[in-house]
């Protein structure tokens, strides 16, 4: 049997007037998924490496930082304290090898993410570098959450898991009890989940819903 999926609960969805406590309903989750936009790269404002670290005063589980923003080398040493695993876009306008690379030097967890629109195989060069952790593939378009799931992106899932077993994959967006099983059929690892997790009445029992 295939290992349980790890979810990781995106903040975006939280209660932003009461973070703490919403925090302590996720404190059984894998990893807590922070979405960081600059409205530039997205069309969309979401908060900044500040709110991150009050974050990580109240929470022990990894933090998994998702930098949907056009320059990420600028802003990453702002997430030194905080990130366990980075991940930004490769259509980014900084130079993806180069972002890698200082993800690496920080010594974190390094990721590459993927647009919808994005075909898999511009992802396999940096995978071929042996530096990344994980490939983060969209099931929405970047920016909001609330959205619907795009089915069809697990073929990237099933492309990536079957070229690389050992490479962690996550999938992003619309992820909920009806289309999480599309997800373990295509072999995904890691569920990020937003609105399915935060405002579900209980959060504790959505995250081992969805595992
Ligand atoms: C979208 C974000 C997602 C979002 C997911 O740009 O990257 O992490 O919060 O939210 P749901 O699970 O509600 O689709
Ligand atoms: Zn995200």
């Amino acid at each position: 049997m295939k290992n349980k999926m790890l979810i990781s609960p995106s903040v975006l969805a939280a209660d932003f007037l009461n973070l703490e406590k919403e925090m302590e309903k996720v404190k059984t989750a894998d990893f807590l998924h922070l979405d960081i936009m600059d409205g530039h790269f997205v069309p969309n404002i979401s908060y900044g490496p500040d709110i991150v670290k009050f974050l990580k005063k109240v929470s022990k589980v990894p933090f998994d930082v998702h930098l949907m923003i056009s320059h990420p080398l600028k802003y990453l040493d702002n997430f030194k304290d905080t990130a366990d695993v980075i991940s930004f876009h490769i259509e980014c306008d900084d130079n993806p090898f180069e972002v890698i690379d200082k993800i690496v030097s920080m010594g974190k967890k390094a990721a590459i993410a993927i647009k919808p629109g994005t075909p898999v195989e511009e992802a396999f060069k940096y995978i071929e570098t042996g530096k990344l952790y994980m490939v983060l593939v969209m099931t929405v378009e970047p920016g909001f959450g609330g959205q619907s799931f795009m089915a069809e992106q697990m073929e990237k899932v099933k492309v990536l898991k079957k070229k690389y077993p050992d490479l962690l994959i996550e999938a992003d967006g619309g992820i909920n009890n009806k289309t999480i099983d599309a997800c373990r059929e295509a072999g995904l690892d890691i569920a990020v989940a937003g609105t399915a997790v935060f405002r579900a009445e209980n959060p504790e029992k959505a995250i081992e819903n969805l595992r």
